[in-house]
C-alpha cells in the first residue's frame, strides 16, 4: 500500500468518524427531548389525578355536610376547607410515585389573588414555583378560581440523563471503541509499511553483502584456472586463500542470518552452563588478533571481576562479545581504541565495550537495538552490515535474565555494558 492510498483511507475515516460525532450528539439529544416530553406528560397525568381526587372529594356527602357545617361559623369558606394539607401532601407522592417518579419535589398552591403560596411545600423556592411550567389551575374545585397547584423538580435534568444513562453509555462506548480501533489500524498500517520497507533495504543490504565475496571468489577462480597461474605456487596459495576468506565471509554472514531467524522462531535449545566471563573474553579477543594487527586496533582488556561465572550459553555468550568487539571496530574509523572491562557491582557481573568510534545519537540510542536495524547515514553506508548484531545481543541477553546499557555521544564514542546476575550461580 502506498502512501497516497494510506492518506486517502486515513482521510475518508477521519471525515467518517468527524460525521459520527454530531450525528450521534444529535440523536442522544433527541431522545433527550422524548424523556423530558414522556416526564413531563407522566407528571401532568399525576396531578390532574391530585385534583380529580379533591373533586371526588368535593361530591362526597360526609365532606359536603362539614362544608355546610363550617359554613355556618364562617362568613366565607377558603381553600384550606376543600384542601386538607396533610392529605394534599399524600396524595401528590403517592400519585408522582404511581407515576415512576421518584424524586425531590417541592410544590404548593399559590393564590394569585393574594400574590402568594397559601399550601404545601413551597419554603424558600417560591420564586422557582412561580417560574416552573408545571402549574395547574384549581377553578374546578374552588371558585372564584386564580389558585394554582404548582410543582418544581429541582434535579430534572439529572433524572433524565439517569434515565438515558444506558443510551448515552453505549453511545460512548461504541464511539470510543470505533475511535480506537482507527488509531490501532492506522498505527498497524503504518508499522507494517516500516517493517516492509526496512526488510526491503535487508534484501538489498544483503544481496549487496553476498555478492562482493562471490565476484571476488569467482575472479580468484578464473584467476587460478590459468596456465601461469597453475604453474606459480605462491600465486596458487594466494588466490586460493582469497577464495577461502571469502568463503568464510559469506559462510560467517549466513549463519548471522540464520541465527537471527532461529531465536525468532523461538524453538531455539539453550545449552546453559555456569561460564567464566574472564575467559570467554580472552578467548574472543584471540580471535580477532590478525585483524587487530591488520588494522592497527589498540584493544585494552581490565578483568577486574572477582566473581566471572553467571549461567549462560556459552556459544551465543561468545557471539554476543564477539558482535560488541566487531560494532566497536567497524564504527570507529580512526585509530580505534577499544576498552574491555569486566567488574562486579551489587550482584552482577558488568562487561563493558568501550570505544572511540562515532558514537550514537540519543534518538537512535533505543532503536539500534531493534531487528534490522540500522542508523541511518544517507544512502551511503560505508560500513557492511544487516542491522541484525545488536538485536541478536539484546535477545541473548534478555534469554539469560541481563541487561544491556548503552552509554553514548554522537561524535563521542560508545560503552555498552551488559549486567548479568551472578547470584544464579551454583557454586
Ligand atoms: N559501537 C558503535 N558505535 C557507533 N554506532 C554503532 C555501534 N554499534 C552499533 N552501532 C549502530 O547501530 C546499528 C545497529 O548495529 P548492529 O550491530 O545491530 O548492526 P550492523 O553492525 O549494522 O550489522 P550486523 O551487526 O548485523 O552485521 C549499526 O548499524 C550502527 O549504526
Ligand atoms: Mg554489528
Amino acid at each position: 500500500m502506498n502512501k497516497k492510498t494510506i492518506l486517502i483511507i486515513i482521510f475518508i475515516t477521519s471525515t467518517a468518524l468527524a460525521g459520527i460525532l454530531p450525528t450521534q450528539i444529535y440523536w442522544v439529544g433527541t431522545a433527550f427531548k422524548f424523556k423530558e416530553e414522556q416526564f413531563d406528560n407522566s407528571v401532568r397525568m399525576a396531578l390532574k389525578s391530585v385534583i380529580n381526587q379533591f373533586l371526588q372529594n368535593k361530591t362526597d356527602t360526609v365532606f359536603q355536610k362539614k362544608l355546610i357545617a363550617l359554613s355556618c361559623r364562617k362568613q366565607k369558606l377558603s381553600i384550606d376547607d376543600y384542601i386538607d394539607n396533610l392529605i394534599l401532601d399524600s396524595i401528590v407522592k403517592n400519585e408522582l410515585k404511581c407515576m415512576e417518579i421518584n424524586t425531590v419535589y417541592r410544590y404548593g398552591i399559590y393564590s394569585k389573588y393574594n400574590n402568594r403560596f397559601v399550601l404545601g411545600d413551597y419554603k424558600d423556592v417560591e420564586r422557582e414555583l412561580l417560574d416552573t411550567h408545571y402549574q395547574f389551575s384549581l377553578a374546578s374545585i374552588y371558585k372564584p378560581g386564580d389558585y394554582y397547584l404548582s410543582i418544581l423538580f429541582t434535579n430534572k435534568t439529572h433524572i433524565l440523563l439517569h434515565r438515558m444513562e444506558l443510551w448515552v453509555f453505549l453511545s460512548i462506548l461504541f464511539l470510543l471503541i470505533l475511535i480506537i480501533s482507527f488509531i490501532f489500524v492506522i498505527f498497524t498500517i503504518l508499522h507494517q509499511k516500516k517493517i516492509s520497507e526496512i526488510k526491503t533495504d535487508f534484501i538489498n543490504n544483503m544481496t549487496h553483502e553476498f555478492k562482493t565475496p562471490i565476484a571476488t571468489s569467482s575472479l580468484a577462480a578464473e584467476m587460478i584456472q590459468k596456465e601461469e597461474v597453475m604453474a606459480n605456487r605462491n600465486k596458487l596459495m594466494k588466490y586460493s586463500s582469497i577464495i577461502l576468506d571469502e568463503n568464510n565471509r559469506l559462510q560467517s554472514q549466513v549463519e548471522q542470518v540464520l541465527q537471527v531467524a532461529i531465536l525468532e522462531s523461538g524453538k531455539h535449545q539453550y545449552k546453559i552452563r555456569r561460564l567464566n566471563t574472564n575467559e570467554i573474553i580472552k578467548d574472543v579477543v584471540n580471535s580477532f588478533e590478525l585483524r587487530i594487527k591488520e588494522e592497527n586496533i589498540k584493544l585494552e582488556l581490565q578483568l577486574d571481576a572477582t566473581n566471572p561465572f553467571f549461567m549462560g550459553d556459552k556459544a551465543h555468550i561468545l557471539n554476543i562479545y564477539y558482535n560488541l568487539i566487531d560494532n566497536a571496530i567497524k564504527y570507529s574509523p580512526n585509530n580505534p581504541t577499544i576498552f574491555v572491562y569486566t567488574y562486579n557491582v551489587g550482584g552482577n557481573i558488568v562487561i563493558s565495550f568501550k570505544d572511540n568510534g562515532i558514537g550514537i545519537s540519543k534518538e537512535y540510542q533505543n532503536n539500534v537495538f531493534k531487528n534490522l536495524f540500522r542508523v541511518p547515514t544517507g544512502n551511503i553506508h560505508e560500513v557492511r552490515g544487516f542491522g541484525l548484531g545488536l538485536y541478536y545481543v539484546k535477545t541473548i541477553v534478555d534469554q539469560f535474565g541481563g541487561r544491556i546499557e548503552l552509554v553514548s555521544e554522537l561524535g563521542d564514542g560508545s560503552n555498552f555494558k551488559l549486567f548479568f546476575p551472578t547470584n544464579q550461580t551454583k557454586n
